[in-house]
């Protein structure tokens, strides 16, 4: 496959020498364009010995071939790593002022962005805003890592491994079709560099034991809207929800993520974004048919209120006809929301798929432990799988680990997971979720 490896100005770019290794070691044919500012970090020639191609940073060289359209157009995949908050920037807001940017406005094939900067930057509004914009338009962002930066500082804006991008990479080139033959293409010699030898346990390429399979995973807390400003929402984070679908692409599967959640989408993975219940059930009905599984990690609210109000509610409200002032509490009436879990079991019927997954947050009362509400909950709901988490105000939400019981419908079997991270409890719902696929 055609591979654009776009590297910006950032001292990250030497990583990028081994993202290009593992990529023409996995039989790609790799074009490397550089901005003017990573030839700094590392130069040309190392480029050029890499990719066995010449380079360019501009639109001006090898003019009859019309690089800047070509190069794009005919990309089956274009990764950007480092990417800087100006490379962002610049593509954020559709500028083509290099060869880097002509690429990123052509291509029409998926595009992999991995930004690494400081930490401060990286979290400034304007670079939020830019990985936002991008997301939304399709491109899937590899959230930097956290971790040792240039200086002494440490914190989240390090370019993740070589390993994980090329991980992202495969996965999304074992579901492309190639954009235009590249037989005529010869590809570079794959001799070993010293210090950047690929990984030989490479992940993705579609050779997990999800390959093949489509799965859907809701995921974050629903918000229900009160008036333009107000909502009743819940603690979810939708970091479970999002490792479990990160965990299932990294298997193979081809993933939907209907998210309320602000995090990042995993790269790789197709996003739904919602608000409320009642968007989530709309947007299950669109995709769970045909699927192979639903998870539903999403804490999807019991109630909404009966109104919205189209202006801010305030402090003090007109009451009757008189025009005089109310300053007491106003009453908010609630009505049910749908069972999302429940209308996916009545709509399946009797058929086997999709395999169901409820997820429960429980607190024990003086009704019944954590285990005992949970086996009630998953005999009511008559879903397959049904994952358990204690919470309470320091316990799962928000946090990055998470200990769970995954309860297994018409059997007492129970499988205890952790303290564990939230990765790890995804690897664990997946695996009891393979035998009943
Ligand atoms: N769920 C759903 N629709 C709802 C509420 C919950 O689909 N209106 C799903 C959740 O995504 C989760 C599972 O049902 O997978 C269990 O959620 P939970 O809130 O624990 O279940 P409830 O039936 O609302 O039980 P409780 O009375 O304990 O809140």
């Amino acid at each position: 496959m055609r591979v654009v490896l776009g590297v910006a100005g950032g001292i990250a770019a030497y990583k990028a020498c081994s993202l290009l290794r593992l990529l023409t070691e996995g039989g790609h044919d790799v074009t490397v364009v550089p901005t003017a500012g990573a030839l700094r970090f590392v130069g040309e020639a190392t480029w050029a010995a890499l990719s066995g191609k010449p380079v360019h940073t501009d639109v001006w060289s090898d003019i009859t071939e019309v690089p800047h359209v070509r190069l794009g157009q005919q990309a089956d995949l274009v990764v950007v790593a480092p990417a800087t908050a100006d490379l962002l920037a610049r593509a954020a807001t559709g500028q083509a002022d290099d060869l880097l940017t002509n690429v990123l406005l052509t291509a029409r094939c998926p595009v992999v962005v991995a930004p690494a900067m400081h930490t401060e930057m990286w979290e400034h509004a304007a670079t939020q805003a830019n990985v936002a914009t991008l997301t939304e338009r399709g491109v899937h962002v590899v959230p930097p890592a956290s971790g040792r930066l240039t200086g002494r500082d440490t914190g989240p804006g390090r370019l993740p491994e070589p390993e994980e991008l090329y991980a992202v990479c495969a996965r999304l080139l074992a579901r492309t079709p190639p954009a235009s033959p590249t037989s005529s293409v010869e590809m570079p010699p794959t001799r070993a560099v010293d210090g950047v030898s690929p990984r030989s346990d490479r992940r993705g390429g579609g050779a997990g034991d999800l390959t093949g399979r489509r799965v859907v995973v809701t995921a974050g807390g629903t918000r229900e809207p009160l008036d333009p400003v107000r909502y009743l929402g819940n603690r979810s984070s939708g970091k479970q929800g999002h490792a479990l679908a990160e965990v299932a692409a990294a298997r193979g599967a081809r993933v939907t993520l209907i998210s309320s959640s602000s995090l990042l989408p995993p790269p790789g993975v197709e996003v739904v974004r919602v608000e409320t219940a009642l968007d989530l059930e709309a947007a299950l009905a669109e995709v769970a048919p045909g699927a192979d599984a639903v998870v539903m990690a999403a804490a999807v609210a019991d109630f909404r209120p009966a109104e919205y109000a189209a202006h801010k509610i305030k402090k003090t409200h007109a009451s009757g006809g008189d025009g005089s002032l109310d300053a007491s509490a106003p009453v908010v009436t609630l009505v049910r929301n749908p069972d999302i879990l429940a209308g996916l079991v009545q709509a399946r019927g009797d058929a086997a798929s999709p395999v169901l997954v409820g997820f429960a947050a429980e607190t024990g009362d003086g009704n019944g432990s954590v285990l005992e509400h949970a086996r009630a909950k998953l005999a009511r709901k008559g879903c397959d799988l049904l994952v358990v988490n204690e919470v309470g105000l320091d316990k799962a939400f928000g946090r990055d680990d998470n200990t769970v019981h995954i309860l297994r419908r018409g059997t007492d079997e129970v499988t205890d997971v952790g303290p564990a991270s939230k990765v790890e409890v995804a690897r664990a719902v997946w695996d009891a979720v393979l035998p009943l696929l």
